[in-house]
């Protein structure tokens, strides 16, 4: 059996996400009494290029309640950052690991460790894509929506706000539209959707849609869910005065969510900048469901660690 990656949100059909917002769901729901040990005696490392919180602990903690264990690789004492070669790294780590999460900078290493290695490779963040945040969030949209049916989010109209080149706003035009949702972007000329994603979804069929709409007040009319990211990501540190002055007519403020749908969500994967792109009555509103989100990525990512993992195990059987 072909070594299964979760690199990007179409890695998983649409039946196969849906399995996995059922199996999150009995995670959750199931959480004090167990998990079933899909990653029983199973070792995943963890590579991180970059600062994380929830991602790296709720993944540290989610292999651990599947009855594996984790190794946190900190680059900086790995061979890796001494030069050694992407390849052989990944061949290497093979040896020892059951699977590998990363947190890089180039979306291309994470593609390059997959096919050089012969262990499942987790994107936890690239500068191009964060599918386990998506999938999370979906899952979060469809949880308030009801029974976490991955089938409620069909039709549903999602607006990202801000910095529509950057790795949630792409996730969001792969993952939002591969589930059937419509999704627009909003932000300044100069931060609208890159080549590289547009590239992507010429070549990719998706059940719904996305769009870029350069006015803001007009972007959330109608809009069920509102998300938001901030304007610098990691990596964006020296444009940092630029991005703030040009992205701030697109702060998220309690203004701009009263004109999308009455009851409208709001979202954002964290952290979040009070001030910048939302203000702090936005994220301290009932319809903020921020730290639902964050609580979230625990069920979700032990489901497609879960799948993985066991995919992984029959390989060796
Ligand atoms: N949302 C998210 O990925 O957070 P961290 O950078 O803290 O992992
Ligand atoms: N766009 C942000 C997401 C952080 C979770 C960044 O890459 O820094």
């Amino acid at each position: 059996m072909k070594t299964r990656h979760f690199l990007k949100e179409t890695d998983f059909t649409y039946e196969e996400i849906s399995e996995l917002f059922a199996m999150a769901a009995d995670f959750k729901r199931h959480r004090n009494h167990g998990t079933p040990p899909s990653l029983d005696k199973q070792s995943w490392g963890m590579l991180f290029f970059k600062n994380s919180t929830r991602t790296r602990i709720s993944f540290d903690v989610g292999i651990a309640e599947l009855g594996g264990h984790s190794l946190f690789l900190d680059k900086n004492s790995m061979q890796i950052s001494r030069g050694e070669s992407v390849a052989d790294t990944a061949k290497v780590v093979s040896r020892y690991l059951h699977g590998m999460v990363i947190r890089a900078y180039d979306h291309s290493l994470l593609e390059e460790f997959a096919e050089e290695g012969s262990i499942p490779i987790v994107n936890a963040l690239t500068d191009f894509l964060h599918p386990c945040q998506i999938y999370t969030d979906a899952f979060t949209i469809a949880e308030k929506l009801g029974e976490s049916d991955l089938a409620s989010l069909v039709g549903k109209k999602l607006v990202f706000m801000g910095d529509c080149d950057s790795n949630m706003a792409n996730s969001w035009i792969l993952g939002g539209a591969h589930m059937g949702m419509d999704i627009v972007l909003s932000g300044p000329p100069e931060y609208q959707p890159g080549e590289q994603i547009l590239e992507l979804m010429k070549n990719t069929e998706v059940r719904g849609s996305f769009e870029y709409v350069e006015d803001p007040v007009a972007a959330v009319a109608g809009a069920d869910v509102l998300y938001t990211d901030v304007w610098v990501s990691m990596g964006d540190e020296a444009e940092a005065e630029v991005r703030k002055q040009k992205l701030a007519p697109y702060q998220v403020n309690l203004d701009l969510l009263n004109k999308a749908k009455p009851g409208a969500l709001f979202m954002h994967c964290l952290p979040a900048h009070p001030g910048e792109e939302v203000t702090q009555e936005v994220l301290d509103t009932p319809n903020s469901i921020i730290f639902d989100q964050a609580e979230n990525r625990l069920h979700v990512q032990k489901a497609i660690l879960a799948v993985l993992g066991i995919n992984k195990a029959q390989k060796h059987s």
